[in-house]
């Protein structure tokens, strides 16, 4: 197919998105909308973008609005990814939290788990070193295909070339090239589709302990950033605790946290 993006469909789409999700494509990624939503035109036999921008702009369309995420959507992620933070999470954060409710529960949300390496490795990682806690992990996401992989919770080995040997061992199968996460893990999580900018959806997660939101931020402006970070706040209990990506920051977007420095490890505490 030789199609050509116009600048001004690209602007239509750009904000359309935007207004949507909160990820803002600037003009140096034209070339990535363009490539990923070329394969989406073709299994729908569109043949320009101006048809595409119709059908998911005007014509009032969930299920292509759900595909539209999926094309745009960064889903990089991997077990044990910047495991200062996870360390902090079991050895401080969640002790503190134990000790201040006085009871073993903990409720903790991984609120853009992609495929589901982050929320299964926080179950993971309870269970060895805190076994004796009964916890409740959700994971969400805006895309409905990295849920979908999540709950199947097949890895490459891309995925899981950080994991400790003994997590291996334990907690993994290999089936031919994937490697299969336990189903006791697996049943821990619950997933659904979050999307950070829908107020009404996100009051559905209420109570949370810990919140994980990491490297998603990046892709938002200020402005989403602030929104999403506002209904995080709403949704964790009072001094519970969030994660954000360690090249995050939350400086220009709310003072509403208290930032806890921990390890040389940031984590926002809500007052
Ligand atoms: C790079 S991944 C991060 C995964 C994991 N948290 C980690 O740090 O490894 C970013 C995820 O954010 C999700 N995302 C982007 N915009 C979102 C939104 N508005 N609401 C919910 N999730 C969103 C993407 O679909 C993607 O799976």
């Amino acid at each position: 197919m030789n199609i050509i993006l116009q600048d001004s469909t690209f602007k239509q789409l750009r904000d359309f998105i935007y207004e949507k999700s909160g990820i803002f494509i600037p003009d140096s990624k034209k070339y990535l909308l363009e490539n990923r939503l070329i394969k989406r035109m073709q299994e729908k036999n569109i043949t320009n973008f101006e048809d595409y921008l119709y059908l998911v702009v005007y014509g009032n369309n969930s299920l292509e609005l759900a595909r539209l995420f999926d094309a745009v959507t960064t889903n990089e992620t991997y077990f044990f990814r910047e495991p200062q933070q996870l360390d902090v999470f079991v050895n401080d954060i969640t002790p503190k939290i134990i000790t201040r409710k006085a009871t073993n529960d903990i409720s903790i949300w991984s609120a853009a788990s992609s495929t589901g390496e982050e929320p299964y490795n926080l179950v993971m990682l309870l269970r060895e070193k805190m076994p004796q806690l009964r916890t409740q992990v959700i994971g969400s996401d805006i895309s409905d295909s990295v849920l979908e992989s999540a709950r199947k919770a097949a890895y490459s080995s891309y995925s899981v070339r950080n994991v400790p040997p003994l997590y291996m061992s334990k907690y993994f199968k290999t089936n031919g090239q994937n490697f299969e996460l336990d189903v006791s893990v697996r049943n821990a999580v619950m997933f659904k589709n979050l999307n950070l900018m829908d107020s009404s959806k996100m009051k559905t997660v209420r109570n949370m302990d810990v919140i994980f939101c990491r490297n998603v931020l990046i892709y938002f402006d200020e402005k989403a950033k602030q929104r999403a970070v506002s209904h995080l706040y709403d949704s964790l209990r009072p001094n519970g605790y969030l994660f954000i990506g360690a090249s995050e920051s939350l400086h220009n977007v709310t003072r509403a946290f208290k930032p806890v420095v921990i390890n040389k490890v940031v984590v926002y505490q809500r007052g």
